[in-house]
């Protein structure tokens, strides 16, 4: 194989899976060797290019568990398609990397991870904003720079959240969920935009709300908004839970971080591209007291010029997934993608995926993108 460093798990395997990445924990190692797959991990922390990928593929291949940081396309579904292959899996709840379409047209069937994300992923969204609205960053680089020389009336003045609007751009699982953090834990008031209303977030927070008027507290309210620039003109903060596609790209841009207060706090766990960066590091150039919490960026893992000498900017490198339980998590479910579709299982079809976290997991794929459109079987089926 290429010049990146690979290790082969149970080598005695009759099928053979190639994995770009060593994923962390044992289970999915035990999940892809009970379906007799001898598997070749790429151990090399550095983003394999395309070549490497298809060389690793080489000529005899069942499956294959990719990176978001890899772009799933024709050349490479075809390759794996030639050695034999039947089953892809990203390792990740998004999918932007992967071209669907150019495995679907060639019988490929394309798993993801979603589920186990939900709550971590959240839980990092609410890290960035406290992290952004209370200069957690700044204030940290000043103290181990040795600036501090005691307490002072002025020093790090940050903004207070409770009672504030937080408006949620996406509000599918995980931006649902960090809207419930928000309202429940810091009393915020809740807006979001999407294309669908989400009638169980709204339907929760009215419930929540009832509570806290019972108990002469003041209410929390929960409204889907008709456009972004409603929601970012509202918003104290701003948080980004979208998928990225074509209408989503650059959807935050200079025109539209101009309609955000100044004090804004704009929070972001999806895609990177969903912001401009440029105009981003424009915008907090020219406003000092906004600030923004990021995760991923633009064209990662290079950060556009400036951002990363920003003060009122709190960048951390795409880890908003990175608990061990939740990646854990995402690796027996990739794994399973693989395994149930090599042993010839049905796809599972169900909203709740946790079931393959426990003992005796069902005898199905968890998660086939492409499975309807396949064909494929589904669970509930049979
Ligand atoms: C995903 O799974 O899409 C996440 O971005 C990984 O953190």
């Amino acid at each position: 194989m290429s010049s990146y460093e690979w290790r082969t798990h149970h080598p005695e395997g009759r099928r053979r899976v190639v994995v770009t990445k060593e994923l962390p924990g044992r289970r999915w190692l035990d999940i892809l060797t009970a379906a007799d797959c001898r598997v070749d991990i790429c151990t090399s922390p550095d983003v394999l290019p395309t070549g490497a990928i298809l060389e690793a593929i080489g000529t005899a291949c069942d499956a294959a568990i990719g990176q978001l940081t890899e772009p799933w396309g024709d050349d490479l579904f075809r390759a794996l398609r030639k050695a034999g292959g039947s089953v892809y899996s990203n390792y990740a709840v998004g999918f932007n990397n992967v071209d669907v379409d150019a495995a679907t047209r060639l019988g490929m069937p394309v798993g993801n991870t979603p589920g186990v994300l939900t709550d971590t992923t959240a839980e990092m969204a609410v890290t960035l904003t406290f992290a952004a609205a209370r200069r957690i960053g700044e204030a940290e680089r000043y103290l181990r720079a040795g600036h501090y020389k005691g307490w002072l009336p002025t020093l790090f003045l940050g903004e207070l959240l409770i009672g504030k609007t937080v408006g949620i751009i996406g509000a599918g699982r995980i931006g649902a969920t960090y809207a419930r953090m928000m309202a429940e834990g810091h009393k915020m008031n809740v807006i979001y935009y999407d294309l669908y209303p989400n009638d169980e977030l709204e339907d929760y927070i009215a419930a929540y709300s009832d509570f806290l008027a019972s108990r002469g507290q003041a209410a929390v309210t929960c409204r889907r908004t008709d456009s972004v620039e409603e929601l970012l003109q509202a918003a104290d903060i701003v948080s980004i839970h979208t998928v990225l596609d074509d209408a989503t790209r650059h959807l935050i841009n200079a025109e539209r971080l101009g309609l955000m207060k100044t004090n804004a706090v704009l929070v972001n766990t999806s895609r990177g591209p969903v912001i401009k960066e440029d105009d981003l590091v424009a915008h907090c150039r020219t406003h000092p007291d906004f600030r923004a919490g990021l995760d991923v960026f633009e064209n990662e893992p290079e950060l556009a010029e400036g951002l990363g000498d920003l003060d009122n900017v709190v960048i951390v490198p795409h880890i908003a997934s990175a608990t061990s339980w939740t990646r854990q998590g995402m690796a027996t479910l990739a794994a399973g993608n693989v395994a149930g579709l090599l042993n010839g299982y049905p796809v599972w079809n169900r909203p709740d995926i946790l079931p393959f976290l426990e003992d005796n997991p069902p005898q199905a794929a968890p998660s086939i993108l492409n499975a309807d459109v396949l064909g494929l079987p589904l669970a509930d089926e049979h």
